[in-house]
């Protein structure tokens, strides 16, 4: 095995950087071709089933909204029955057919179970599922007393996305339909006092709940397999490959600071107090486990 792998690390990088060369440039040619395909023939949602998860604020409620406006039927999910009411009527006066609202904590197993079901036996029929439920913390990983308090990041997070998935892949494989998942650039620029958060499935708000959707909603309409919303975040993704311990080096400095200082010193927590940023870029209800009130 240990020649097998010799042989790999000297010929795989030459070999691989050969052959992106020759098919790089024909795939990115057919990629954009596609795109443009399916920009003009995107999906007409009208009339289709779609179960967003977390409709009952942020990018979720915009998600609904979104749909709405293109007059899809909605099963809209979340823990706040109150909020989850508001956000249904807002979409039936924007344009959906029909609105049902399911009271569900996606951590649990049998509330994804009969969020499913109770789709189904309203409407018939599903379409789209959207995995938008999801909380985030910002802590430094050392500085938390009680471990298990991440727990229900992948909770939610996680297995929240896998529950609702499972019991809803034998109606989407019928109606040939999509699954859509919320991730963030932490899954691949894994971010310092997020840890756990980074370790879910893929934060740093860049852009409008509203305009996010929009986006979202088009990509989805268009068959994409990603979307990165901003788009120039991507860059990012190239700075991890090509310089990683540079990022490292920027984030234990500008995010850490010094190992013996607590880490309210560290430079990003100072810039982020002085300047009232933290209110924009982790408001409290992006924080929490706890279900929001209404
Ligand atoms: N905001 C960003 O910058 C950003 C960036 C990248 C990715 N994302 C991802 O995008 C998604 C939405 O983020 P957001 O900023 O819109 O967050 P948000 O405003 O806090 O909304 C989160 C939604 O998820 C619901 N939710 C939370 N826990 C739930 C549970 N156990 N069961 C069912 N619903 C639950 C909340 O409703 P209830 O409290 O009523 O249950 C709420 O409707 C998240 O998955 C997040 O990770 C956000």
């Amino acid at each position: 095995m240990d020649l097998i792998n010799k042989f790999l690390n000297l010929v795989a990088p030459p070999f691989t950087l050969f052959s992106l060369c020759l098919f790089l440039p024909p795939f990115l040619c057919y990629k954009f071709l596609l795109s443009v395909f399916n920009s003009i023939f995107s999906e007409d949602v009208s009339g289709k089933v779609v179960i967003i998860t977390g409709a009952s604020s942020g990018i979720g409620e915009h998600l609904a909204y979104e749909y709405a406006r293109r007059g899809a039927c909605l099963a809209l999910c979340a823990r706040r029955e109150k909020s989850l009411e508001e956000v249904a009527d807002t979409a039936r006066e924007i344009g959906s057919p029909d609105v049902i609202t399911i009271r569900a904590d996606v951590s649990k197993v049998d509330d994804c179970r009969s969020l499913v079901e109770e789709t189904m036996n309203h409407f018939g029929r599903l379409d789209h599922l959207v995995n938008n439920a999801g909380i985030s913390s910002v802590a430094p990983f050392e500085d938390t007393v009680n471990i298990t308090d991440f727990k229900q990041i992948m909770d939610i997070n996680f297995w929240g996305s896998v529950y609702t998935t499972r019991f809803a892949v034998p109606h989407l494989r019928y109606t040939k339909g999509k699954i859509a998942v919320l991730s963030s650039s932490a899954s691949w620029l894994t971010a310092p006092r997020m840890s756990f958060y980074n370790a879910q499935v893929s934060t740093i708000p860049v852009q409008s709940a509203w305009s996010c959707a929009k986006a979202i909603v088009n990509s989805v309409c268009r068959g994409d397999t990603y979307l990165v919303v901003p788009s120039w975040f991507r860059t990012t993704y190239w700075m991890k490959v090509l310089c990683p311990e540079l990022l490292e080096f920027w984030y234990r400095v500008f995010y850490m600071g010094r190992p013996e200082e607590p880490s309210y010193e560290a430079p990003s927590q100072k810039v982020s107090d002085y300047t009232g940023a933290q209110n924009v870029l982790y408001p409290s209800s992006d924080q929490s486990a706890d279900i929001k009130t209404e």
